[in-house]
């Protein structure tokens, strides 16, 4: 009896890490970020000129994903000025504007990827680079 208890208490205790332990986020790792979007076959596009190759977009991806810090809750508030309100809030690895890819339901938003801001801020990035891509694509 005490035995199934402790496996029912460690399974509980498991759970509560893993609830709290997703709101701090994940840390990618380049080369894990790198195969995701890999994976997800982003296309290349004309406004990105000519000579870029999917490797070279997947390095500007990568270098632009660094801004976070490879943290896949990261979430940055743009004042219009320094002190001013915040006017856009910016989610997870990629920063995908609550105005222009997603809807935080505080302010009007294009919400170009029809998706709810804090689904790209949990630790899973395949909805991010999903985002990422339909923005691209609707340049
Ligand atoms: C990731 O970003 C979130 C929100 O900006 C922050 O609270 C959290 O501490 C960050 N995690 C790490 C490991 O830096
Ligand atoms: C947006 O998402 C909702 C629910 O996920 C869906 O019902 C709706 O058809 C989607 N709209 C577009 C334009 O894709």
């Amino acid at each position: 009896m005490k035995g199934v208890l402790s496996v029912k208490m460690l399974a509980a205790l498991a759970l509560v890490l893993l609830v709290f332990g997703a709101t701090d986020g994940r840390i990618l790792s380049k080369c894990e970020l790198k195969e995701e979007l890999e994976a997800a076959q982003i296309p290349v596009i004309r406004a990105m000129g000519n000579k870029m190759t999917v490797d070279d977009l997947i390095a500007k991806l990568v270098c632009m994903a660094s801004a976070s810090g490879f943290n896949t809750s990261y979430v940055k508030a743009i004042p219009a000025k320094p002190k001013a309100p915040v006017i856009r809030q910016l989610y997870g690895v990629f920063q995908l504007s609550d105005q222009l890819a997603c809807d935080s339901g505080m302010k009007p938003s294009l919400n170009v990827c029809n998706m709810s801001c804090s689904a790209l801020i949990d630790d899973d990035v395949t909805d991010d680079i999903a985002c990422l891509k339909t923005m691209i694509s609707s340049m």
